[in-house]
């Protein structure tokens, strides 16, 4: 993204000062989707495409004058009115900044302006992307840099909870925040613990097909998804007095089978795909370290499968793009991210992927009128300050 784009936008939007510039990618996931609020594993990495933002105090007490360049929308509200703006992009600025007040920064009014490459209603979350970016920004301009990343992290997903009605997880705002350049994370959403694995599979590639049916997670699919969760482990805790269960991660396959009955065929198959999800993630890292990607890729597949089936967040568009990757020979394909569009994240050959982007595009073409659009992933650095 360009530094002297957004300044020079900030500049003639606001008084012609400079600010300073920060910036924080989106993510991709290999795998481990729908996991991390159900306290397992994630396998995610920050990407080469995000929000970039300019910022400086103004000298008031708490207003925040912030303009979206890419929608060319400006919003100017008092962060301490008690409702803040209606606007949904404005919504992550009111929100972040009043999470991080909650830890400790003592934020003013600030001026901001901010612009994207990340697409929107991707799944390769935009919104984490802002929400962490605006938050090293006010740690860096009010708070002495003294929050930590992970509180950063879960800043982050409470602005998503509290002000944008989206109950997610923290891969997304982890990936943003604590991403490294060719390196993949595996965490762990019950322990908070990680790794970072290097990601360079010689001979072949990762490559987003973008079905550009956008997603919204405000609203309920999502949350529905999580509530089913929630409810099973519900079940299953009332069953074993003697146990603690938080979250699906606290439960074997048995006990889901002891509660089938009662929770339900809906929700007993939204469960059957997070517990199997959890030891797919864990194949997954054992198949890397052994430079295995054909294994990789079956459970790539296998993900889709239950994302589709059982889980129930594909539609009929991303289902399209992944029988063409079957059909191509491609050796991994999945829906990435929350679902209900978005992107396929596809592992292939480098010898075929010439000729399955070429097919993709032209199948997709001929059956939905539009070409999916094609990202090539690279691995990138998180949340950190331009200039
Ligand atoms: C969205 C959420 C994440 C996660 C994914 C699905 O991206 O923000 O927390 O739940 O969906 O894996």
């Amino acid at each position: 993204m360009d530094i002297e784009f957004v300044r020079s936008r900030f500049i003639k939007h606001f008084d012609g000062k400079t600010g300073n510039i920060y910036a924080s990618p989106g993510r991709i996931n290999l795998i481990g989707e729908h996991t991390d609020y159900n306290g397992g594993f994630v396998f995610p990495g920050a990407v080469d495409k995000g929000i970039m933002a300019e910022m400086r105090p103004n000298g008031t007490e708490s207003t925040i004058r912030a303009y979206s360049i890419d929608l060319k929308d400006r919003v100017d509200f008092d962060f301490h009115d008690g409702q803040g703006p209606r606007a949904s992009w404005a919504r992550y600025i009111y929100g972040i900044t009043l999470e991080m007040e909650k830890l400790g920064v003592p934020v003013k009014g600030y001026n901001i302006a901010f612009a994207g490459d990340v697409p929107l209603g991707a799944g390769m979350s935009s919104s984490a992307a802002m929400e962490s970016c605006f938050a090293c920004g006010l740690n860096d301009l009010f708070g002495d840099n003294k929050v930590s990343k992970w509180d950063m992290v879960l800043a982050g997903q409470a602005t998503e909870h509290n002000y944008c009605g989206v109950n997610c997880g923290i891969m997304d705002q982890f990936a943003s925040v604590f991403g490294q350049a060719g390196k993949l994370m595996r965490l762990d959403c019950r322990s908070r613990e990680f790794e970072y694995f290097p990601f360079d599979p010689k001979g072949y590639k990762l490559v987003l097909l973008n079905s550009c049916v956008k997603h919204e997670l405000a609203g309920s699919p999502y949350n529905d998804r999580r509530n089913s969760c929630e409810n099973v482990v519900k079940h299953i805790a009332a069953k074993h007095p003697e146990g603690t269960f938080e979250t699906l991660r606290d439960c074997t396959w048995e006990q889901l089978e002891e509660v089938r009955a009662e929770v339900g065929e809906e929700d007993y198959s939204r469960a059957h795909f997070v517990l199997g999800e959890k030891d797919r993630v864990l194949a997954v890292c054992d198949a890397l370290v052994a430079g295995d990607y054909e294994t990789v890729g079956k459970k790539m597949y296998e993900t889709h499968e239950g994302l589709s089936k059982e889980y129930e967040v594909s539609c009929e568009e991303l289902d399209f793009l992944n029988d063409i990757a079957k059909e191509c020979g491609v050796t991994g394909s999945r829906i990435m991210g929350g679902g209900f569009g978005g992107c396929t994240i596809n592992l292939v050959k480098d010898e075929l992927y010439d000729d399955f982007i070429k097919t993709a595009c032209q199948k997709y073409y001929e059956k939905y009128g539009k070409a999916p659009k094609v990202y090539d992933v690279i691995i990138s650095d998180g949340s950190r300050k331009i200039c």
